[in-house]
This record gives structure tokens, C-alpha cells and sequence, in this order.
């Protein structure tokens, strides 16, 4: 190529200004890596363009860049090339029930990987007695030197008292932007609702975002030792005494709190309409709240709990799977923007060796499931091809609504000039059937187990880095590095 080339870029650029314009390079530029062929789709535009890519950044946008000074060519065609996915709810190496989420930040990140997510954001526990600062250091050990994608902590807090309060502030200029509060689990994690109210409106002083697990803890207990003592100690039971209106009702005590603190709150794991009506009251009288969604309350439903013996512990996590027909309702959820994210959740534990703790009592199972891997494919396959929501929408849930709320944008969620090369090129009529014999988290069993998706993942990179190449990992365990977050803008979508 000589002389000086134009090349179109197009809106939103990461660090350039945000209206339609040409830049100008000099025609020796070269490229680590060129993807080509592909269509770009971005939570706005969908385009047929080439990327290059310049020491892990975005460095242009073009119709046919000049592939003779690249260092890589990857071929995108008949793909469509997407931001890196960011689940922002996983629970990795955590230890919970007895026992320890079965994967690390190694196994953990690496499934990821192979499904198309580049970032994860997970949380970092405050147990009793212990300031946040320990919990923050603790899941940083966990990670360094592990994680083959990039990382970020929302921080669990379990105990509130005035250090932990003054601690709030500190974090967050650290990087952790964003503290998850339980109202269920009493006696391990709840918090009570004044101490809930403390920290929303020291979220709110700060910048600071408030995840709520919302379900109402102490009714529920009560329900589960009636079902216990009535003798009734199956894996189903575990979603039988944990009501919809429970959920329904926390979420709604969840944003009356942050309304009065004048804090933004982002519900987590909503699994049903009851509380997905109380967030779109929310969102019509214009409060800041939010919600995620996980595809097992999408794509799965009571009726996979209720099996013989014990294989419904698979499906014991928390909040449980719900009555098939509250799918629909999250499906319509995620098209209206009343949803605005879908996060996985995945905290998985083995069958054999973990599930197994709760045989003979549901309340024993540790609480979660597997579900890292396959989130685009799942999400693709019922949104896009469901005919729920374009693949522009499908982008906006798994990568650019997750980083706007929580403070990565435009560094990772878009494709732009100067934001991370955390690509994906993905196959939108490719078909694959989930199963434990084929992935890649270190779990026994798979929740979709033999579930046919289209929609497959075949190249993923991390900072300008293959990871994934045509399915293969080609990544390094300790080349994911952590991410400081930014504080909470206002302006997620
Ligand atoms: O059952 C679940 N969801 N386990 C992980 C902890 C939580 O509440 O998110
Ligand atoms: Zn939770
Ligand atoms: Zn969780």
C-alpha cells in the first residue's frame, strides 16, 4: 500500500470523538493481527468491515485493510465479529456449603474463553469480622497468575459496621465499583435492612453500584424447616420453599431502600415475573434500577427439578428455576429493556463428589450451577434466533450493558478504535449440542445437558491475543489481568 489511506471509522469511537468522521494513516502502518471478511455487530451497527489490531487495541476499522503488513490474518467469513463477552456474576473458587466452587480463575476463565467471554466479573466475599480490604486481597490471590482472561471483584459484604462502611469508599476508588448484599441466606450472608440502607447510601456518596441477591431470607427459613420437619427433604423441595413472591417482594423492598438512598441497585439472578414486574414499575417511574437475568431461568423450568432420586440437585441453585411459563415473561424482559444484562451465575459443584453433601436433606445441597460456557450460544440461540431480539440487542446483553453499568466502557463492550482487542468471531448457523463429555468447565454434569444451540464460538481474543483459535485454546494461565473499575455514570444504555 502507498501513499495515505482513508479509513471510515465508525461511531462511538473509544477514545476519539463520538460523531462520524475519516482518519488518516500512513500507508507503512502495520498490524499485529487483521480479522477480515467478517461482519462487525455492535450493540448499534452491524457492518461488513475488517479489524486491525495494534498492541491489544482496536487500531482501525476499514473495508479491505492492507493485509501485507500483518503480522496474523484470521478469516471472519461467514461470522459476525462481537466485543468479548462480560459475565459479570461468577463464583469462582468460592467456598460455599461445605465446600469450594469447583472451578478456579484457571478452569474458570478458560471455559469462559471457549463460549466467547473475555471479561468476568466476580465477587470477592467479606466473611464476618473481616474488613473488605482482606476480601478484595484474598480473591486477588485467587486470581493472579491464574486467570487466562480479564478480571474484576464486586465485593460481598456480610457485615456492616462503621470500618467496613468507611472501607466502601476506599474500594471503589480501587477499582471495585459495585458490593452485592444478600436478603437471604440468614445467619451466613443477610444482612438486615438497615444495614442494606447504610451501605446504599455510602454507594451512592461514592459512585458505587449495589448488587442485591433479593429474596425474603427470613420467610423462606421458615418454610424450609416446615418442609424438613414434614419430612420432606428432596432436591425439589429446595425450589418449593422458596416462593416467587418472595423474590418479588425483596425486590421491591430492594428498590424502595435504594430510592430513598438515592443509590442506583442492579438486581441480580432474576428468575421470575413477580420481581420482573416490580423492576419495570421501577424503570417506568424512571429510578435507576436494574436486573440481570442467567439463561437456566431462560431455557430451563421446575420440571427439570422434578425427577427421580436425586438428580434434581443439579438444578439447585438460588433463586430456584421457576414455572415454565415466567421464560416468556424473562424473554420479553430482555427485548423491552426491562432486563438489562444476562450474567450466568455459574458456581458450579460437582454431582458426585459436592451435590452428593445434601443427599438424605435439600438444605445441605450447595447452592449453584454450571453455566460460564455456553451463555452466548444459549442467549444467540433463543434471542436471535428465537426471533426474541436482533443480534444488535443480543450484543447489548452479554457485552455493552454489562460494561456501561459496571464502569469498563468503552475500554472492553464495543468495537472501537483504542477499546481492547477482546473479540469474538462467532458462527451464527454453526449448531452444537451441550454436553459434559465436551466442555470445559470442571464439572460432572452439564444443566443443558444434550441441548441443541446455534450460535457457536470459534475465535476469541483477549487483548489482541488468540485465546480460542477455530475451537482450540491457544491461551496462557496468568495472561488475564485485573480491571479497576470506574464508578457508576448514570447513563448505562
Ligand atoms: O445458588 C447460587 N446462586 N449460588 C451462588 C450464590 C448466589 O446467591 O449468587
Ligand atoms: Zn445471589
Ligand atoms: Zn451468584
Amino acid at each position: 500500500m502507498n501513499g495515505m489511506t482513508a479509513f471510515f471509522i465508525f461511531p462511538q469511537p473509544a477514545k476519539m470523538p463520538t460523531c462520524l468522521e475519516f482518519f488518516v494513516t500512513g500507508g507503512t502502518m502495520g498490524f499485529d493481527t487483521i480479522i477480515r471478511n467478517g461482519t462487525i455487530v455492535t450493540a448499534t451497527d452491524t457492518y461488513a468491515a475488517d479489524i486491525g489490531i495494534t498492541s491489544g487495541q482496536i487500531a482501525a476499522i476499514a473495508k479491505d485493510l492492507p493485509v501485507e503488513n500483518a503480522t496474523k490474518l484470521l478469516d471472519a467469513k461467514d461470522c459476525i465479529v462481537i466485543p468479548g463477552g462480560i459475565d459479570v456474576h461468577t463464583h469462582l473458587d468460592m467456598p460455599f456449603g461445605g465446600t469450594t466452587s469447583a472451578d478456579d480463575f484457571e478452569t474458570g476463565t478458560r471455559a469462559a474463553a471457549y463460549g466467547g467471554t473475555t471479561t468476568l466479573i466476580d465477587f470477592a466475599i467479606q466473611y464476618k469480622g473481616q474488613s473488605l480490604r482482606h476480601a478484595f486481597d484474598t480473591w486477588m490471590k485467587k486470581a493472579e497468575g491464574k486467570a487466562v482472561a480479564d478480571y474484576a471483584f464486586h465485593c460481598i459484604i456480610t457485615e456492616l459496621g462503621n470500618s467496613q462502611l468507611e472501607e466502601m469508599g476506599a474500594l471503589v476508588r480501587e477499582g471495585v465499583s459495585s458490593f452485592k448484599l444478600f436478603m437471604a441466606y440468614p445467619g451466613v450472608f443477610m444482612l438486615d435492612d438497615a444495614s442494606i440502607f447504610r451501605a446504599m447510601l455510602q454507594a451512592a456518596k461514592h459512585g458505587g453500584m449495589i448488587c442485591m441477591h433479593a429474596e425474603n431470607g427470613g420467610a423462606i427459613d421458615v418454610l424450609v424447616q416446615r418442609a424438613l420437619a414434614e419430612g420432606k427433604t428432596a432436591p425439589k423441595y429446595h425450589a418449593l420453599t422458596r416462593p416467587t413472591t418472595a423474590e418479588g417482594e425483596a425486590t421491591s423492598r430492594a428498590i424502595a431502600l435504594a430510592e430513598i438512598a438515592g443509590a442506583p441497585v442492579y438486581i441480580v439472578h432474576l428468575s421470575c415475573n413477580d420481581a420482573l414486574e416490580k423492576v419495570r414499575e421501577a424503570r417506568d417511574r424512571g429510578l435507576p434500577a436494574y436486573a440481570e437475568t442467567c439463561p437456566q431461568y431462560l431455557h430451563l423450568s421446575l420440571e427439570n427439578m422434578d425427577v427421580p432420586g436425586f438428580e434434581g440437585a443439579k438444578y439447585v441453585f438460588t433463586p430456584p428455576l421457576r414455572e415454565k411459563w415466567n421464560q416468556e415473561k424473562l424473554w420479553q424482559g430482555l427485548a423491552r429493556d426491562t432486563l438489562q444484562v444476562v450474567s450466568t451465575d455459574h458456581c458450579p459443584f460437582c454431582f458426585k463428589e459436592q451435590k452428593e453433601l445434601g443427599r438424605d436433606d435439600f438444605t445441605k445441597i450447595p447452592n449453584g450451577g454450571p453455566g460460564v460456557e455456553h451463555r452466548l450460544s444459549l442467549i444467540y440461540s433463543g434471542g436471535v434466533h428465537g426471533g426474541k431480539f436482533s443480534a444488535n440487542r443480543f450484543v447489548q446483553l452479554v457485552s455493552t450493558a454489562p460494561a456501561k453499568l459496571f464502569g469498563l466502557y468503552p475500554r472492553k463492550g464495543t468495537i472501537a478504535i483504542g477499546s481492547d482487542a477482546d473479540l469474538v468471531i462467532f458462527d451464527p448457523n454453526a449448531e452444537q449440542v451441550i454436553s459434559a463429555s465436551t466442555h470445559h468447565m470442571r464439572v460432572d454434569y452439564s444443566m443443558f445437558e444434550g441441548m441443541r444451540v446455534k450460535g457457536v464460538t470459534k475465535t476469541v481474543l483477549s487483548r489482541g491475543r488468540v485465546i480460542i483459535e477455530n475451537g482450540k485454546f491457544t491461551g496462557k494461565a496468568g495472561s488475564g489481568e485485573f480491571l479497576r473499575r470506574k464508578t457508576y455514570t448514570g447513563k448505562p444504555s
